[in-house]
């Protein structure tokens, strides 16, 4: 589901259980090595998907281990993107030479809740929100808030090497189109010859999950 909202360049994979047997890179095993046992099936599942996606762009199985943060470093000319939760694994990448960068997040498609709406959403974000919840009331959208603060955060980490708090940033939905936008409040990367001020994506509800993802171009 997750390639319905990701553009044509990126090659994804996603998994809704952890196959039995999949086989880690030492290095890879010895990051996971005490983890608990969800932990250490939410990591090998996620890269099993990256190596099929990564496959799809011609580009040989080799580990994915955490860099600066958490955050993961994808082979040489590559930049893609993870998350994984309750019932759902994704990976999505694509080639450097097409995207400046990617971020996907998926979440359980539940109330989010309002101690952590508090936090992480500005006031003008809540009246988006109320308004949204009136015309479709059948979304969770401070789920759905979360999880595109969580790609974005994804896509910009990469580029920036830097936090990007809940609070500056701004997005705003556009519903009939399955779309947001998200303006960023602090100064944006200077990429590839521009600055990036703002970050686009797109969103899906389905199967009882709330997934979205941000590229760079959209
Ligand atoms: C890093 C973070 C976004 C991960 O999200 P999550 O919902 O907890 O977990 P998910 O399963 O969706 O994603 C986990 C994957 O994110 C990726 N990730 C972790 N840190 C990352 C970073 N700094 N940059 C990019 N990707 C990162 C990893 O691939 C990780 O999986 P892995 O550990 O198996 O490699 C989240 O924990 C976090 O720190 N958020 C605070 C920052 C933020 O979101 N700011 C909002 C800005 S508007």
């Amino acid at each position: 589901m997750i390639e319905e909202i990701l553009p044509p360049v990126v090659a994804a994979e996603e998994a809704f259980t952890d196959p039995q047997q999949v086989t880690l890179f030492a290095e890879e095993e010895s990051v996971v090595a005490r983890a608990v046992p969800k932990r250490r099936r939410e990591f090998a599942t996620v890269r099993h998907c990256a190596r099929i996606a990564l496959g799809r762009l011609g580009v040989p199985p080799a580990p994915i281990l955490p860099g600066q943060r958490g955050a993961p470093r994808w082979p040489d000319g590559t930049v893609g993107s993870m998350t994984h939760c309750t019932g759902y694994r994704t990976a999505a990448v694509a080639l450097r030479r097409d995207l400046i960068s990617i971020g996907v997040d998926a979440e359980p498609h539940e109330v989010l809740p309002a101690d952590v709406l508090e936090r992480v959403s500005l006031p003008a974000e809540r009246l988006m929100l109320a308004r949204l919840t009136a015309t479709v009331p059948e979304v969770y959208w401070d789920r759905l808030l979360f999880s595109v603060k969580e790609s974005v955060y994804k896509a910009w980490y990469p580029v920036t090497g830097r936090w990007l708090d809940f609070t500056e940033a701004e997005v705003t939905f556009e519903e009939s189109e399955s779309r947001f936008r998200v303006a960023l409040l602090v100064p944006g990367p200077v990429l590839d010859g521009r600055q990036w001020q703002e970050f686009t994506g797109r969103y899906l509800v389905r199967h009882g999950l709330v997934a979205t993802a941000v590229t760079l171009p959209d």
